[in-house]
């Protein structure tokens, strides 16, 4: 496999998750992330609207902010991921698009959340994907992200089928979060299963 650059590792990711979907649906509920989902949902203005970027299956993310009366949009590469998302999360609305090339009007949204998604995008372009999430949100417009905690870039295995995965370390990504324009309100490392992933809050 010769890869030229970050569309390929995409292309990578895209057609992985096109064909895992639903391997991946199925072992979701294992991951439980409800607290620091409500510590997102409550300090997003009621019943605002929400990007749900990288947004998978729509479980249990899009589907747990519709429940608490936000009008929600998720975005995916993945149209297997997608055609789930719609079938779980009916009162949203699912839209193909690349968050590296995220296409809303400025501040189109309240909230913005990512979880287990900008580790899938080349580390290079992560400055791109903070750089639009800030013109997206509303002023004030919280976002809640969650990225690794140390620097790292792969391509291995994902239920069998070929993944990317690419990340800066801690330091680093709160440093690109910072020179997007965010205001960090919190950043942690929190186990999650047996994962520990690092968990940004910040506020435009
Ligand atoms: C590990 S899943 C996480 C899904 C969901 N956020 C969750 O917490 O279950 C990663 C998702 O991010 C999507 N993704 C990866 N790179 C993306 C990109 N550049 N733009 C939009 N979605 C992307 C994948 O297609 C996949 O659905």
């Amino acid at each position: 496999m010769i890869l030229v650059d970050e569309e390929d590792h995409i292309r990578i990711v895209r057609e992985g998750y096109d064909k895992i979907a639903h391997l991946y649906h199925a072992e979701r509920d294992t991951f439980d992330i409800s607290r620091i989902l409500e510590d997102f949902m409550s300090s997003v203005t009621p019943g605002g609207h929400i990007l749900d970027a990288g947004c998978g299956a729509g479980v249990p993310v899009a589907s747990a902010l519709v429940d608490s009366g936000f009008q929600v949009t998720g975005i995916d590469i993945s149209e297997s991921m997608l055609k789930l998302a719609r079938k779980h999360v009916p009162a949203a609305t699912f839209l193909l698009q690349d968050m590296t090339k995220l296409q809303f009007d400025p501040e189109t949204f309240d909230g913005i959340i990512s979880t287990y998604a900008v580790i899938h995008v080349p580390k290079a372009l992560h400055a791109e994907v903070f750089r639009r999430f800030y013109i997206t949100l509303k002023p004030n417009g919280r976002l809640l992200v969650s990225l690794s905690q140390n620097e790292w870039e792969n391509i291995g295995e994902y239920f069998r089928e070929p993944m990317f995965w690419s990340h800066h370390d801690q330091d680093t990504s709160l440093e690109i979060i910072e020179d997007a324009g965010f205001r960090i309100i919190w950043s942690r490392v929190i186990q999650i299963r047996d994962e520990h992933p690092f968990w940004v809050m910040a506020e435009k």
